[in-house]
C-alpha cells in the first residue's frame, strides 16, 4: 500500500460496524483552562477523538473544549467509570454525573477503566448495556481488560464490546492482548503511546524518524497505528498537538516495522498495575 493510499485507510478503525478515528488526545493530567483550550485547539487541527476518565477529574473542561470547537458532532468523546463505580447503581449514578459534567447530548464511548474483582462482571455490563440502550452513551468497552477477562465479557456482554484500551508502545510486548481483541472483532487502543516521553531520545526511533523527515514520537505512534492500532497521545503543548497528528503522510517499511519491535523488553510496562486489585 502507497502512503497516499494507506493515509485515508488508517483515519480511523473499525470495530463491529463503529469508526473510531485512529489518532486522538489523550488528556490524562491535563487541567482547567490549558485542558479547554487544548481539547478545542486538537480538534481544530484535526484531532475526532479525545479520551477522558472520571478519574481524571477533567470531563467539565473536556466538554467545554469540544463545545468550544463548534463539532460536536464531528468528534468521538470516550469517558471511563472508575473501578469504584461498577455496582450497577453506582455505575449508572457515575455516568448520569459524567454526562452532567461533560455538558454533551451523550457519552460516544463508555469504557469500564479498570476491572474490579469485586463487583461480578455481568452485573456491571448489565449496567454498561442499559447506560447503551438508554442513550447516556452510544458504544461501550473496557480498558485494562487481560486475555482471560477478554473471552469472558465477550461471552457475557448484551452489547457489542467495541475495544479494549490498554498499554501499547513499542518498549512493551503485547501481542498476546492484541490478537485476543483481534480474536473478538475489537479495536486496540494504545494509551501512553509514546511511552509517557520515553519516545524521544531512543536512538532506533531517531534514526528511523531521521530517514523520514520526523521525529522519533511520530514514527512511535506511526508504527502503532500502521498495525491497526489507535492511539491517544496526550500533549500540553499546542506544537506538539499538531506533531502528534501529523502522522499520516509516510510509511515504515517491513524492515522498520520489525527493528522497532525489537525494543520491547521484560520491565517496558510504564502504568503500574499493583495499585489496582490485580485479575489476571
Ligand atoms: N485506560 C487507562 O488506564 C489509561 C492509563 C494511562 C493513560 N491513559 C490515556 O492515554 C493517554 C496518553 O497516555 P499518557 O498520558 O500516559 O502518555 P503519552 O501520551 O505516551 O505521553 C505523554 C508525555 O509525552 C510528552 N509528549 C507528548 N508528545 C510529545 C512529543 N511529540 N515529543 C516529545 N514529548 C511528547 C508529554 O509532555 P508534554 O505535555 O510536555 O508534551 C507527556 O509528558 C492519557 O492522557 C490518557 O488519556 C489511559
Amino acid at each position: 500500500m502507497t502512503a497516499k493510499a494507506s493515509q485515508s485507510a488508517m483515519r480511523t478503525v473499525e470495530a463491529k460496524g463503529f469508526k473510531i478515528p485512529t489518532v486522538g488526545l489523550g488528556t490524562w493530567a491535563l487541567r482547567g483552562r490549558d485542558c479547554v483550550r487544548l481539547t478545542e485547539q486538537a480538534i481544530r487541527i484535526g484531532y475526532r477523538h479525545i479520551d477522558t476518565a472520571q478519574m481524571y477529574d477533567n470531563e467539565r473542561e473536556v466538554g467545554e473544549g469540544v463545545r468550544a470547537s463548534g463539532l460536536r458532532a464531528e468528534v468521538m468523546v470516550t469517558t471511563k467509570v472508575q473501578p469504584t463505580m461498577l455496582a450497577p447503581h453506582d455505575l449508572e449514578r457515575s455516568v448520569k454525573e459524567s454526562l452532567a459534567r461533560l455538558r454533551l447530548d451523550a457519552i460516544d464511548l463508555l469504557l469500564i477503566h479498570w476491572p474490579n474483582p469485586r463487583v461480578p462482571l455481568a452485573e456491571t455490563l448489565g449496567a454498561m448495556a442499559k447506560m447503551k440502550r438508554e442513550g447516556h452513551t452510544r458504544q461501550i468497552g473496557v480498558s485494562n481488560f487481560t486475555v482471560a477477562l477478554l473471552d469472558e465479557v465477550n461471552k457475557i456482554s448484551s452489547e457489542p464490546l467495541i475495544c479494549d484500551q490498554i498499554e501499547c508502545h513499542p518498549f512493551l510486548n503485547q501481542d498476546k492482548v492484541i490478537s485476543a481483541c483481534r480474536r473478538h472483532g475489537m479495536a486496540v487502543v494504545a494509551y501512553s503511546p509514546i511511552a509517557r516521553g520515553g519516545a524521544p531520545g531512543n536512538k532506533v526511533l531517531e534514526k528511523i524518524g531521521k530517514a523520514h523527515g520526523k521525529t522519533a514520537s511520530q514514527v512511535c505512534l506511526r508504527w502503532l497505528i500502521q498495525q491497526g492500532i489507535v492511539v491517544i497521545p496526550r500533549t500540553s503543548r499546542v506544537e506538539r498537538l499538531k506533531e502528534n497528528f501529523d502522522i499520516f503522510d509516510f510509511e515504515l517499511s517491513n524492515a522498520e516495522m520489525r527493528e522497532i519491535r525489537g525494543l520491547a523488553h521484560g520491565s517496558g510496562r510504564i502504568v503500574d498495575w499493583t495499585w489496582s486489585p490485580r485479575w489476571d
